[in-house]
């Protein structure tokens, strides 16, 4: 299949909407820009369309996928009630990276949500996203644009890198802005609780919601015979090729571990300015106690590194205060829980 890229610089570029709405109306898959990370979007409501995002990602049809929506109207199709808490979070954090998981409703296909009673839906704050699902008068589901298991997609070269020839268009509006994906929140528990770190923190939620759970799952390896409430989190995720480890400590407990235990062709992952501490190659993903900026640059890394031919990556351990909870989270999936205290 020949992949059409298209370069979209505004949500005015309605001729450019209109193509890559076009295609999604014919059950056709588009990746497209939002502000978290790029996402490969196809239309929710076509269970055959969906179908297609599970064959190119190469996804296990048990992670159900987010369904993507451009005004607060188009909420109530999808879900089988409406919800209290779901009002408040809409008017603090949509449109934005805030994902929420209420019950569903008939009009979402089983393969959609697959197989739960549930559905995640999100109102992305990237205007190019935002009018695409607009033209495309229907609501998109979308996961992650990358191969299942490799880092999500932050620029539309990252897309064109993993799924080039296999679906219908890339949009490409430039670098994704959060960088991380959405925070995961369930309000079908009897608490809301937390499934995946992201954009918005813990602390954010709770001023709108007081007290919410953390589901282990962010911290920790699911048990092998644990059914996740999140589907998502039994799989390896968002890793490089290259063995990475989670060191925690100063950067002079960095260096000095680093230094004594690296072999020659080892790298390292680390913050800004920190390479010259070390004695192997490295690569920097953002300031030390620049949160936003870290989840920004993370994924870019991450494949840098792959490019780079690393085999084991030590990695500097960011703070999980904020957006760095989510970088953390996804480091410590990445490293597969290998995290070294010093
Ligand atoms: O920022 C994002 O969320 C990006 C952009 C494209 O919007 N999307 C994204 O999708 O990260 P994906 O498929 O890579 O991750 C979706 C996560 C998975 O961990 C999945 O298991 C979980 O959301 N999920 C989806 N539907 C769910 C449901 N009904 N119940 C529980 N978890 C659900
Ligand atoms: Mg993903």
């Amino acid at each position: 299949m020949k992949t059409q890229i298209i370069k979209i610089e505004s949500e005015n570029d309605i001729d450019k909407i209109g193509l890559a709405a076009e295609f999604l109306k014919n059950n056709e898959l588009v990746a497209i820009p939002t502000e978290t990370v790029y996402g490969l979007a196809a239309n929710a409501l076509s269970g055959d369309a969906v179908e297609k995002i599970f064959q190119a990602k190469g996804r296990p049809q048990d992670n159900p996928l987010i369904v993507h929506i451009s005004s607060e109207e188009e909420l109530a199709p999808l879900v089988s009630r409406e919800n209290e808490k779901m009002a408040r979070l809409a008017k603090a954090f949509w449109p934005g990276p805030l994902t929420v998981v209420l019950p569903k409703s008939e009009n979402v296909p089983t393969v959609v949500s697959a197989g739960l009673n549930t559905v995640a839906v999100r109102m992305p704050a990237h205007p190019v996203a935002r009018a695409i699902i607009k033209s495309a008068g229907v609501p998109l589901a979308a996961p992650s644009a990358n191969l299942s298991g490799s880092p999500s997609p932050t620029s539309a070269a990252h897309v064109i890198n993993d799924l080039n020839g296999k679906i219908a268009a890339i949009v490409d509006s430039g670098c994704c802005s959060v960088g991380v994906e959405s925070t995961v929140i369930t309000l079908c528990e009897k608490e809301p609780r937390l499934l995946r770190p992201g954009g918005i923190s813990p602390l954010q939620l709770e001023k709108v919601l007081g007290k919410i759970e953390i589901d282990p799952v962010v911290f920790s390896k699911l048990k092998t015979d644990e059914v996740p409430v999140s589907p998502g989190t039994k799989y390896k995720h968002y890793a490089p090729n290259a063995e990475l480890t989670l060191v925690k400590g100063s950067i002079s407990a960095f260096a000095k571990f680093v230094n004594e235990n690296a072999a020659e062709k080892d790298l390292a992952l680390c913050f800004d300015g920190e390479q010259k501490a070390l004695a192997v190659k490295a690569v920097e993903y953002g300031r030390e106690n620049e949160p936003e900026e870290q989840a920004k640059n993370l994924f870019a890394a991450l494949r840098e590194l792959d490019e780079l031919g690393a085999e084991k990556v030590f990695v500097r351990c960011p703070q999980p205060d904020g957006i760095g909870l989510a970088v953390y989270n996804r480091l410590l999936r990445a490293a597969a829980f290998r995290v070294i205290e010093l």
